[in-house]
């Protein structure tokens, strides 16, 4: 049976993410932040926080061996239309989590993904400077262009165990981030995302793809 971790799994594209995997079959690790105890039958729920590092080393502890998929998933938000509106205070916790968080979370788990496995983290086209051309929101979208860049050296650093390494955008999903208003149901997000990593290999390791497997530039 094969394996994922899901990191931050208690809503939104994460949480569907579980739920679609478990109902193939798959063995499931969740990692939430505050207990749920109601994420579904067959899904092992583990407690984490990506910006505390002991919290994803107690959680990775929990963990078999060598698991075939890790997701790297969660995520916050931001709001700024222009430099007028700038939270530098919020500033330290978009970063925290949704770029160096992400990278914590590939040191605490790594390990236990097995050599020939995948490890995916959910990025945006929002983080992609060359398709930059609406402006706006700086932390979020610098805060994604951090990780593309961590996901970028992580591919390379996992060559020699042929780890398959992807930066992905789910589409602009109905979930709490997504708002209402967004294009894409999450079911059908979710399900884009696992053909797109269930197409990857490790020869095709250090990609950026949107969820109908759509190259992105960086
Ligand atoms: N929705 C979109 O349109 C869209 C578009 C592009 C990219 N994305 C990306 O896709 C991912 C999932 O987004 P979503 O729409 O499902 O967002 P969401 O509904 O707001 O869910 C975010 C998830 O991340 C978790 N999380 C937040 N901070 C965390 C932390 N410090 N440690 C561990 N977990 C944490 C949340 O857990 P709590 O319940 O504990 O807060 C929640 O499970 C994010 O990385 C987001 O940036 C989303």
């Amino acid at each position: 049976m094969p394996s994922v971790v899901v990191v931050g799994a208690s809503r939104g594209i994460g949480r569907e993410l579980v739920r679609q995997y478990a109902g193939d079959g798959w063995q499931v690790f969740a990692t939430v932040r505050t207990a749920d105890g109601g994420l579904g039958q067959g899904i092992t729920e583990l407690i984490a926080d990506v910006t505390d590092e002991a919290s994803l080393t107690a959680a990775a502890a929990a963990l078999p061996a060598a698991v075939d998929l890790l997701v790297l998933n969660a995520g916050v938000g931001s709001r700024e239309a222009g430099l007028a509106t700038l939270d530098a205070g919020r500033w330290p916790e978009v970063m925290a989590t949704n770029a160096l968080g992400p990278l914590l979370a590939a040191r605490a788990i790594g390990g236990h993904v097995r050599d020939g496995g995948m490890i995916v983290a959910l990025s945006s086209t929002l983080g992609s400077i060359g398709a930059n051309t609406g402006g706006g929101l700086y932390s979020y979208r610098m805060s994604k262009a951090a990780l593309n860049a961590g996901i970028k050296t992580l591919a390379i650093e996992l060559k020699p165990r042929r780890i398959a390494v992807a930066a992905l955008h789910p589409g602009w999903v109905k979930t709490d981030m997504g708002g209402a208003g967004a294009e894409v149901e999450v079911g059908d997000s979710v399900a884009g995302l696992r053909r797109v990593i269930a197409g990857l290999t490790p020869d095709k390791t250090g990609v950026f793809v949107d969820y109908r497997g759509n190259a992105l530039p960086w």
